[in-house]
């Protein structure tokens, strides 16, 4: 039956919601981080990092390109570098992103080593698979979580197959895909071109950042983007009507994240101007996205509920909003039943 009162935020909490964009490291929350912090002061008095709640003001959620970048590599990174911190931060995420509503979730990471601590990419990714595990095993957990590998634009083509050894040796064990994300100002992607086709060949998905800022939305970028045949498409700012068309046509779901876009300044405007309004007339699978809610602080909850306030969507149109992005989940068959009857059960 139709429902077309109002959304309200609790309605878009209790909502199921299915998030395809989030950043683990960019989704742990200041609490998590300053909880990390008071931990790893107890151990080590001499500890030589700002309080997270210093150094990530609560209150800030303006990070720009060139702000946003260095806070991983200069700050959040060495606060996080051992597993114990790594374990903790990934339960507290999944923790987060299950309190908010969010029935299944692909977290993405770029494989990590610590050297000064032993620890490797490899390492890396199997704590956190055991923690995704974990969670999947228990049974009153409404979540589900999977794993995405993300290449980073600074990386060589060296270390892109390194990442993609990594996704296909794990890849029953909870990865189910590999990403292109970094800072979109650096780097010439035809590098990762043999990476990619490799990962297509293993029949693991794709989803790359496309067209974050104008330097990395030129043509050439965008087609050989496109030639690696991707699955998804992450932001999809700077993409003029032939490529959009280009999208339509190959059905390639796309993943907006209107709080980042926003207060990073990616699109010019606000969220009534964002290209979410373009997109949700369009055949494709749309997924709205947090990218990354430790920095921006807006749940995925709040996206949809933003969505509804500035393009007049109801209850009704919001719930299907919320299935969309079901068809572009990088899961088989069994996940998008449970979906599927997620919903039903919700409609229900
Ligand atoms: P991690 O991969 O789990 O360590 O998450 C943080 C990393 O994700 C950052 O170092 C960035 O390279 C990447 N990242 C987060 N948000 C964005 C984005 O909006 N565009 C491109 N890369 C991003
Ligand atoms: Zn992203």
């Amino acid at each position: 039956m139709a429902n077309a009162a109002p959304v309200d935020l609790s309605f878009a909490r209790r909502l199921p919601k299915i998030e395809l964009h989030a950043h683990l490291t960019g989704s742990i929350s200041r609490a998590c981080l300053h909880d990390i912090w008071e931990t790893r002061r107890q151990h080590d008095p001499e500890l030589q990092l700002d309080d997270p709640l210093v150094a990530i003001p609560p209150d800030k959620v303006d990070y720009d390109v060139q702000t946003f970048f260095p806070l991983f590599s200069s700050y959040i990174y060495k606060l996080c570098d051992d597993l114990p911190s790594i374990e903790f931060s990934t339960k507290r995420v999944l923790e987060d992103f299950q309190a908010d509503g969010v029935v299944y979730v692909e977290l993405r990471t770029t494989p990590r080593a610590i050297p000064n601590r032993g620890i490797t990419e490899d390492d890396y990714v199997k704590t956190i698979l055991d923690v995704l595990r974990n969670h999947n095993d228990q049974v009153g957990n409404t979540m589900r979580a999977f794993l995405i590998l993300s290449i980073d634009r600074r990386n060589t083509a060296t270390e892109a197959q390194q990442v993609v050894d990594l996704a296909l040796k794990y890849r029953s064990e909870g990865v189910v895909g590999v990403d292109l994300c970094g800072n979109p100002a650096k780097g010439d992607v035809s590098l990762y071109t043999d990476a990619f086709t490799r990962i297509k060949a293993a029949g693991l998905k794709i989803t790359l950042h496309f067209a974050e800022i104008a330097q990395s939305g030129t043509d050439d970028e965008l087609n050989t983007l496109l030639s690696w045949q991707p699955d998804r498409l992450g932001h999809v700012i700077h993409v003029n009507s032939s490529f959009q068309e280009r999208i339509k046509r190959e059905h390639i779901g796309v993943e907006l994240c209107m709080s980042c876009n926003v207060h990073a300044k990616l699109i010019p405007g606000t969220f009534s101007d964002h290209h979410f309004g373009f997109w949700r007339h369009t055949n494709v699978p749309v997924a709205l996205c947090t990218d990354d809610v430790g920095i921006f602080c807006s749940p995925l909850s709040q996206e949809y509920y933003l969505a509804a306030v500035h393009f007049g969507l109801d209850r009704t149109q919001l719930t299907e909003l919320a299935q969309r992005p079901i068809a572009s989940i990088f899961t088989g068959a069994s996940e998008r039943t449970r979906l599927v009857e997620s919903f039903e059960h919700w409609l229900a």
